[in-house]
């Protein structure tokens, strides 16, 4: 049997195809454009997404007999906000995860609600990116829109929901609308009629390997599969990522460095920071995870390298970055491009080189790239080591991963050792072993994430890079308090 993993992402959505051994056999990828409308907005139209799932299916398959194809899963970007009428048509174009309009709205939660209530209630508080805001936003600022709106749904619910004609979520993302109480797992009705919206308005809820419905006729039709096929509810990216990292169970460690960078810490068992600075959400393995989340990881360095130095070639620019550079850079980097999320919940952040001086070079700015965004994931797992959470190795997936120079600096920063696993396919991987799972192929998500997925590299940290990069850090971390309210 045949497996299709779909990873919804911000730039592009790739699909994976599997057999039932968990081996690739083909992996293609549909690019969407992203927009800015204006300054810290960041949206996309729905639409895009189901052409490119329409146009990839079709290519991954291609070669292969479409009636072994038994199951899809689907990993998507987070906390988007898909609204459709009553005839299911999508209202607006969806407001992504890295969008910062909703600062007025996230106050008003944080400090008219109260972040205690809001914990109490959903494990969690307000960030800008979160889909709790962004109704609230629309509600105030497009009513007519908002009084149109007969279902709420995350990015990759809507490809579910074109596939098989059902509206629903699963767990794992649901817990980044800040509507979910994740600790009993159902919606929280109290914080529903805050945002003006019923229970009926909402998808309805499955954990992520069970099977929502089969391809509609037109599904079928359009994406060149068999009606027969199983779809799963799937998983937010992070967790289905994790999935295909093989972090499932308790205190496992995923690091994922992609446009967005999170630390994805697991726990069979339900937690909360204390103070709310990571997120805590359920896993896409039945249990529960904490996240830090980066708003611009991956991303800042394809801003710097395409934008800026306006060139592809990625490791030529990091060939200069010599081993006696390594931990010695002075200049700094915040990588605030989108404002921050984790630790600072602050849209209005911005990124920032410091320290440039006449002999500063070319690569000195790349390294500091490389290193500004190890810095802020260290700001993250700070916060779990702060709450007697140890972790000594995480794997890490996503595009920068791809980097060994970025790998060596995040684990010197992190103290940390990161595993490379085999297959660098996290939500794709993730959401193909899902839909194994919903399949039968595997009694369930860890069993089945532990046979497929291993390690095919390691980076360890050595000693006196890491003693190197604790005074580094400790400057860096300075620099934010410093700069706050100016830029
Ligand atoms: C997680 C988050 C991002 C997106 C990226 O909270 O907002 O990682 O899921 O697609």
């Amino acid at each position: 049997m045949l497996y299709i993993g779909i990873d919804l992402g911000t730039s592009a959505c790739k699909f994976l195809l599997t057999n039932e051994k968990g081996e690739i056999l083909n992996i293609v990828s549909e690019d969407y454009p992203l927009e800015f409308p204006q300054p810290g907005w960041s949206q996309q139209e729905p639409a895009d997404w189901w052409k490119a799932v329409q146009k990839g299916i079709p290519r991954l398959i291609e070669g292969h007999d479409p009636a072994e194809v038994a199951g899809i899963g689907c990993g998507g970007q987070m906390h988007g906000l898909v609204v459709l009428d009553e005839n299911d048509n999508v209202i607006r174009p969806a407001i992504l995860w890295n969008d910062g309009r909703t600062q007025p709205q996230t106050e008003y939660l944080n400090d008219e609600i109260g972040k205690d209530v809001l914990s109490e209630r959903t494990a969690n508080i307000a960030f800008a990116g979160f889909t709790a805001p962004k109704i609230l936003w629309m509600r105030e600022e497009e009513p007519e829109l908002f009084k149109k709106i007969s279902k709420i749904m995350l990015p990759k619910d809507y490809i579910n929901y074109k596939l098989t004609g059902v509206h629903c979520t699963d767990y794992s993302d649901a817990g980044g609308m800040l509507l979910l109480d994740v600790r009993n797992k159902c919606w929280n009705t109290a914080m529903l009629e805050i945002c003006g919206i019923t229970e009926q308005q909402m998808p309805r809820l499955y954990e992520s390997w069970e099977c929502v419905g089969t391809l509609t006729e037109e599904a079928a039709a359009a994406t060149g599969l068999t009606t027969k096929v199983k779809v799963c509810a799937g998983a937010g990216d992070n967790a289905a990522a994790a999935i295909g990292c093989g972090v499932v169970g308790d205190g496992g460690c995923n690091i994922s460095l992609g446009t967005s960078g999170t630390i994805f810490i697991t726990n069979s068992k339900f937690s909360v920071d204390p103070h709310n600075a990571l997120h805590s959400f359920p896993h896409a393995d039945g249990g529960f995870h904490l996240m830090g989340c980066l708003l611009s990881a991956a991303s800042c360095n394809k801003w710097w390298m395409e934008d800026i130095l306006r060139t592809q070639d990625y490791a030529k620019e990091q060939e200069p970055i010599t081993e006696d550079k390594l931990g010695h850079n002075d200049i700094y980097y915040l990588p605030y491009l989108m404002g921050e999320r984790s630790p600072h919940n602050d849209p209005s952040a911005r990124g920032a080189f410091i320290g440039l001086r006449m002999d500063t070079a070319r690569e000195d700015l790349t390294q500091a790239v490389l290193e500004g965004v190890a810095f802020a994931f260290r700001d993250c797992l700070d916060i779990a080591r702060a709450q007697g959470i140890e972790v000594n190795v995480s794997r890490v997936c996503g595009g920068g991963a791809k980097s060994p120079l970025w790998r060596r600096i995040l684990s010197n920063v992190l103290g940390i050792s990161l595993e490379l696993p085999q297959t660098e396919q996290g939500p794709g991987y993730g959401g193909a072993m899902l839909a194994a799972v919903a399949c039968g192929e595997y009694p369930d998500v860890i069993t089945c994430a532990r046979a497929l997925t291993s390690v095919k590299e390691t980076t360890v940290p050595e000693p006196a890079l890491v003693s190197a990069y604790e005074a580094k850090y400790k400057v860096w971390k300075q620099l934010y308090p410093a700069l706050k309210g100016i830029l």
